[in-house]
């Protein structure tokens, strides 16, 4: 029996098929490859480039292959462009999903782990954010991302599928091995950002505004480690198959950290001084996101092990200097 991985070749995807495979699963990977590396899909994965929109080429995968269960990964995930282009997100991340299911209900597959995010939540009401928080998305990609956890709720329970969604904080880090990582193209997410500084890839820092409510004026973020986050998928698709019920939980590591904080801590990380400037606001950023991630740890058993930022800087400047174009090169 094998796990389907759609969007395996991505940022996220990828290093689930790592930890996937180094506990001895069977992993097939689906990615269109729009956003994803190929060189970031695990050796021993077998791989269908393909888009999950396209009904035929899904069915291909699930009649060639015993699918037990599914980690569905693959989507656009940029908020800004959502905010320029939402009917990308739409078709995409939404239809994308829904022929997802519909592949899964015609080939008996019971099972599906979802990776959503905190942009469901939208403008927090307060802090830390539990899943009993108002769902209002602010832009295209949480209000996709929330359709999407509907669309599968609903199937769920007209067809006797169970899912678990994950909504992510601020994922960060890469596999200790420092063969796969964060890149993107191009790229908006804060700590590859400050990393392309000592890199030699960007002159400084561009902080997006210093005037919030938080300790020193910019947005306060809750990194979590991205092997603790692939984590707590393994852990939610053990509950499924073990025959437990539907549930959402945050993923987060309930600490918040300020952009300077990132700074300083990736300074002390690459031993090198990085300048910085602030900028205007970014429009759509809340001040604070911090999560409660204590349903994750009661009902998963799930404990992150990466405790501090310092260790997640490391491990991705650990991949950056690796791959200092990202997979590009
Ligand atoms: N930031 C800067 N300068 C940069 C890049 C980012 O100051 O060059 C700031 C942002 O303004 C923000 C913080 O660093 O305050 C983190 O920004 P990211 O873009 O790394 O992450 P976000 O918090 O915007 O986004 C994350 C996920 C999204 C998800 C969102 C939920 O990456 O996928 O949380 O709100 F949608």
């Amino acid at each position: 029996m094998a796990i389907l991985v759609t969007g395996g070749a991505g940022y996220i995807g990828s290093h689930g098929v790592y930890q996937l495979i180094g506990l001895g699963y069977e992993v097939i990977v689906v990615d269109n490859l729009e956003t994803g590396y190929k060189n970031a899909i695990h050796p021993e994965a077998k791989f269908y480039q393909g888009d999950i929109r396209n009904r035929d080429f899904l069915r291909e995968v699930f009649e060639q292959e015993n699918i037990e269960g599914v980690m569905h990964f693959a989507a656009n995930s940029l908020v800004g462009e959502s905010m320029k282009n939402p009917l990308k997100y739409f078709d995409n991340n939404v239809h994308g999903t829904q022929v997802l299911l519909e592949i899964m209900i015609e080939y008996h597959v019971k099972h599906i782990v979802f990776s959503s995010t905190a942009a469901t939540y939208g403008e927090p009401q307060y802090v830390p954010i539990d899943e009993f928080h108002p769902t209002q998305p602010i832009n295209p990609y949480g209000e996709a991302k929330l359709m999407m956890e509907r669309i599968i709720d609903w199937t769920a329970k007209a067809f006797d599928i169970t899912y678990v969604s994950l909504r992510y904080f601020n994922v960060a880090g890469a596999h200790s091995s420092g063969k796969i990582g964060e890149s993107h193209l191009p790229e908006t997410h804060l700590i590859p950002i400050i990393l392309q500084v000592p890199n030699h890839k960007r002159e400084k820092l561009s902080i997006y505004g210093e005037d919030y409510e938080t300790k020193d004026g910019t947005c306060v973020r809750d990194y979590i480690h991205i092997e603790d986050l692939i984590d707590a998928h393994i852990k939610a698709l053990k509950y499924l198959l073990s025959g437990h019920k539907s549930d959402i939980f945050n993923l987060g590591s309930g600490e918040g950290y300020s952009i300077y904080e990132m700074l300083k801590a990736a300074e002390n990380v690459t031993k090198q001084t990085i300048p910085y400037e602030v900028v205007q606001r970014r429009p759509g950023d809340p001040a604070v996101l911090v999560a409660s991630s204590t349903k994750a740890k009661e009902i998963l058993k799930w404990a992150p092990k990466y405790n501090n930022v310092s260790q997640i800087i490391e491990s991705a400047w650990h991949f950056h200097q690796n791959h200092p174009e990202g997979f590009e090169v």
